[in-house]
């Protein structure tokens, strides 16, 4: 058992209103041990998603985290003591966990705990070629599948899920933009990522730029934060153009919710598609994924942009740098160093 105390940040109060520190609480208490059916893991790095503020809202029954227990999240960790068969000290691992430098956890839920594949570096495990990773992909892939010379847009295009679909189209041979916030955002996208082109929502009139960069229209929108960017691509989709809806980061801290989208008539007009999709119906081809993307991020075809927050201490700001757009990528926070010898 490891000696020291267990750090952590409990789920102190609901939130009634935008998320901030008074959310949560922080706590010293001795490191755990696993009971039967479970094992005792050190966090290394904790994955921020917007998801997590409306599990912050929802009572447990609903799926929420429990209040007084330690903030739920992704996270890749290593392994210290294990009474689960299929795992064992040492192990770097994946799935859900807590906002604490040691959890308990039985390897169910949500997302079942699993072992990072070989060669894959944990903070990848959480970003690129984790949950954030599959959603770009499939929802690329599979439910966009944007052609050779089509026009793909992107909302929240320099974000973790955004910035891996908007070079995914881009390998597909789509003529890719990216909506994002600000001129480092932008930039990236047009530097690093090597799209064709970015608005900065910020600064641009958002319609106006799409008119100019899209002049035949939009034929794949991948939408991460609906509200009004989804009406103003639905209002220039081509025939048979597709909407993958994969987030709503706009609406997931409003109460009441906006009325939905009114330009959805469009897809009357040219019949056209709106599918949602869940990383998880993909789960069984997760391998079939890691391996494409892995093989593109060594080829360097395409970047894994990172913005990581070191330090357990900042867990609430690196959840609030979401919702300020400030993260540059996908946001991580990096608790411990990974052990010697791990890929990184
Ligand atoms: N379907 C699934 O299985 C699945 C799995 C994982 C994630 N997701 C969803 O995918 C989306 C992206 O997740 P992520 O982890 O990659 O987050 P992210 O896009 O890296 O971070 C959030 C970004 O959303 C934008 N934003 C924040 N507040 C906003 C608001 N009020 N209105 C409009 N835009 C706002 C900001 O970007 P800009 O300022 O640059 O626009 C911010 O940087 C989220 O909606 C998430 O819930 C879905």
């Amino acid at each position: 058992m490891p000696e020291g105390k267990n750090r952590r940040w409990l789920l102190e109060k609901r939130p009634d209103g935008p998320v901030g520190p008074h959310n949560f609480r922080w706590t010293e208490s001795e490191v755990p041990a696993p009971g039967e059916g479970q094992m005792l893991v050190r966090n290394l790095w904790l994955s921020f998603d917007p998801t997590q503020v409306l599990n912050m809202v929802a009572a447990p029954e609903e799926g929420g985290y429990p209040l007084g227990e330690a903030m739920g999240s992704l996270a890749a960790s290593q392994v210290v003591e294990s009474r689960l068969p299929h795992f064992r000290p040492g192990d770097l691992v994946y799935g859900f966990s807590h906002w604490e430098d040691y959890s308990v956890v039985d390897g169910k839920g949500y997302w079942d705990t699993a072992t990072v594949p070989p060669g894959i570096a944990p903070h990848l495990a959480v970003g690129a070629l984790g949950i954030t990773g599959m959603v770009a992909y499939f929802g690329v892939v599979e439910v966009g599948r944007p052609g050779p010379g089509e026009t793909f847009v992107v909302s929240a295009a320099a974000g973790g899920v955004g910035s891996i679909a908007a070079q995914v189209a881009r390998l597909l041979g789509a003529r890719v933009i990216g909506i994002a916030g600000g001129q480092e955002k932008c930039d990236w996208l047009r530097d690093e990522a090597h799209i064709d082109g970015a608005i900065d929502h910020r600064r641009e009139d958002v319609a106006a730029r799409l008119d100019a960069l899209c002049p035949n229209g939009i034929d794949v929108f991948f939408d991460n934060v609906a509200g009004p960017v989804l009406d103003l691509a639905l209002a220039r989709l081509r025939p048979h153009g597709r909407v993958v809806l994969c987030g709503s980061t706009s609406r997931y801290r409003v109460t009441p919710r906006p009325p939905g989208p009114q330009n959805y008539s469009r897809l009357i007009m040219v019949n056209g598609r709106m599918e949602g999709l869940l990383a998880r119906d993909y789960f069984d081809r997760f391998p079939e994924a890691i391996s494409v993307l892995k093989g593109w991020l060594d080829a360097g075809k395409i970047r894994s942009k990172e913005d990581v927050v070191v330090g357990l201490e900042h867990a609430p700001e690196a959840l609030m740098r979401l919702y300020a757009g400030a993260n540059v990528g996908k946001q991580l926070l990096k608790v411990a160093d990974a052990p010697p010898g791990t890929s990184t």
